[in-house]
């Protein structure tokens, strides 16, 4: 797992990881990967994964501990929720979260994440 691929992702250039296995993540299940120097909160929801910073930005709840419910991501320390998918807040006052490119490919979920400079 977390085997490094390259892809030229335009301007930005990105590094892949595979998260996880094609069927290891349920629908409505969120996990945290290790991809490089980022941790991941990895979502499974409506049929679409979503990578997300781990880090909620409250507090820096670990947001791959969370859970998903009424179509929320939930932080398991505070509750802030977020959207699974693209990390915005339901709350406009509030910071949403970095989001990552997600390919599911033959052998996995992989997750894009931006080299270090
Ligand atoms: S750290 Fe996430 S809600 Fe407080």
């Amino acid at each position: 797992m977390n085997e490094p691929t390259e892809k030229d992702g335009g301007e930005v250039r990105l590094r892949w990881y595979r998260a996880t296995g094609r069927d290891e993540l349920r629908e409505g299940r969120v996990t945290t990967a290790e991809c490089g120097h980022r941790t991941i909160c990895l979502t499974h929801h409506e049929g679409q994964y979503g990578a997300l910073d781990n880090r909620c930005p409250h507090r820096g709840g670990p947001l791959g501990e969370g859970t998903i419910k009424d179509g929320r991501l939930r932080c398991p320390w505070h509750g802030w929720e977020f959207h699974p998918l693209h990390g915005r807040s339901p709350d406009a006052s509030k910071e949403g979260l970095e989001t990552f490119e997600v390919e599911l490919r033959d052998d996995g979920v992989y997750v894009g994440v931006p080299e270090e400079d």
